[in-house]
């Protein structure tokens, strides 16, 4: 077996990073790591202690208090699994009140902190594909390969309506332009880890490529790292 890298997705929402990073994962073999359904996970739970986000200190100590598990699918086509505090929340984690209030939470330096170390370890024996906002500039600056994915506004809105109502959620498009620009307005601009793109990553613009001319792109680059590593001490 080959020693394995560790690959960054980065970009912002609707820019087809979860896609490009589950089908990458899935084709390497390598644990696909998804932070963006972490922060998502601990807003659920802060949104299900009341009408209104605790404050930045009670959502520190809430992420302390909780395990955010990542799982592989139950059957090869299956989606990634979710587990807070082991319950699982992988279809409860898309929402739109989850959309709405999720950068609220991911803002506060105490949450980053807590999940971030999650992050870290889970990565810590290399053959993972990281899917986020800071993965690359924050988590593992020293990846062996980070991408940056972008596509423009319409094709971004366009892709997250469409999630959305394949998930049974029926909302407008204007509802969701809105959401995407808040949220990037909130990822971008916030004070701790805010989106950027690494140095050194790559940047993919997704908006006139298929899937699969996006997703054959990105493991041509993971490939030629990968070989570039040779193989693991004692495999032939
Ligand atoms: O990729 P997503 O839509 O599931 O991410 C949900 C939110 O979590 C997003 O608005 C920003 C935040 N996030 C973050 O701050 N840092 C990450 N590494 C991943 C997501």
């Amino acid at each position: 077996m080959e020693k394995g890298i560790r690959i960054t997705v980065d970009g912002p929402a609707g820019a087809g990073k979860s896609t490009a990073a589950k089908a990458i994962a899935r084709r390497l073999g390598y644990l696909y790591i998804d932070t963006g359904a972490m922060y998502r996970a601990l807003t659920l739970k802060a949104l299900r202690c009341g009408p209104d986000l605790p404050d930045e200190q009670a959502l520190g100590r809430l992420a302390a208090d909780t395990e955010v598990r990542l799982a592989g699918p139950e059957r090869p086509d299956g989606p990634y699994r979710v587990l807070l505090d082991g319950e699982e929340v992988t279809e409860a984690i898309r929402s739109p009140q989850v959309n709405a209030a999720v950068s609220q939470v991911a803002r506060v330096p105490a949450v980053r902190e807590g999940l971030v170390r999650q992050q870290r370890e889970m990565a810590r024996n290399g053959r993972v594909v990281m899917d986020g906002r800071d993965a690359g500039t924050n988590v593992l600056p020293d990846a062996e390969v980070k991408f940056y994915l972008t596509a423009s506004f319409d094709t971004r809105v366009a892709r997250r309506h469409q999630e959305l109502r394949r998930g049974g959620f029926d909302v407008s498009r204007e509802a969701v332009e809105k959401d995407i620009a808040q949220r990037d307005e909130i990822d971008s601009n916030r004070t701790v880890s805010p989106l950027r793109r690494a140095p050194g990553a790559i940047e993919v613009d997704s908006s006139d490529l298929t899937i699969n001319q996006m997703i054959e792109r990105m493991l041509e680059v993971c490939r030629r790292a990968t070989d570039a590593r040779g193989p693991a001490p004692g495999a032939r």
